[in-house]
């Protein structure tokens, strides 16, 4: 009798266990910030990569990571977003963010975060050393679907996915310097890794990461 009670407290010790170290299959993000910050010269001024030496390493809050993501494609408009998308159409630059726990794509719909993978990709993700002091690595891969309905050609897609690419780590790098974050892109990834692990199709692309760290 005794001993099945402990056997089966430990098997439920065991089970919450397990439940603590699934990671959420959906986050809603807090509110980002919208207003306040370092002037918008001041932070154009001050723009620069986190050096990959003593990369900043301190984690990053939620809040903060609200704020980036929004800033990076969140909407700021009722139909349209903090970075333009040609022909008005829904965003077709997807942001993955790695952490610790698992990498979950950003929802701009609803400003959540998805769970797309389970476990710490951080440093498979980027080789690089900076990588694995970085709190998250963002993952900016093409989601081309909007721009097709349009029609075009993969040609066309690719630059415009690189382009909203270009603008989206932009703002990323502004709204960084301005909350006290370490930021740095990074063309260099592990693009098979990212494609099996995000179920990335071959005519989309993996286009850029970057490392966020707080100073
Ligand atoms: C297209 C592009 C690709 C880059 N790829 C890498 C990279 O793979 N690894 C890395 O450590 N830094 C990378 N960087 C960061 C650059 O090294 C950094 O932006 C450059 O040294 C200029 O410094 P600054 O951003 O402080 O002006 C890349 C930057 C750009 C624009």
């Amino acid at each position: 009798m005794k001993r099945s009670f402990f056997a089966v407290l430990f098997l439920s010790v065991l089970g919450i266990a397990a439940a603590q170290a699934e990671p959420a299959a959906s986050i809603a993000l807090p509110a980002p910030q919208k207003s306040g910050g370092k002037p918008i010269l001041d932070a154009v001024a001050a723009r620069a990569s986190a050096s990959g030496f003593g990369f900043p390493s301190n984690a990053i809050s939620r809040e903060e990571l609200s704020t980036l993501l929004w800033a990076a494609s969140g909407k700021n408009r009722t139909d349209k977003w903090t970075i333009p998308f040609a022909q008005g159409v829904d965003p077709y630059v997807d942001i993955y963010v790695a952490g610790e726990e698992g990498i979950y794509r950003y929802a701009w719909q609803d400003h959540s975060l998805k769970l797309a993978a389970s476990g710490d990709f951080r440093a498979k993700i980027n080789p690089q050393a900076f990588a694995r002091a970085a709190s998250h690595i963002l993952i900016f891969v093409s989601n081309r679907d909007s721009l097709k309905k349009k029609g075009g050609s993969q040609q066309h897609w690719a630059k415009w996915t690189h382009v909203a690419a270009g603008a989206m780590t932009e703002h990323v790098y502004l709204v960084s310097d301005s909350l006290g974050i370490g930021a740095r892109y990074a063309e260099t990834m592990d693009v098979n890794l990212v494609r099996q692990t995000l179920n990335v199709p071959d005519d989309e692309e993996p286009i850029c990461v970057f490392a966020i760290g707080k100073r």
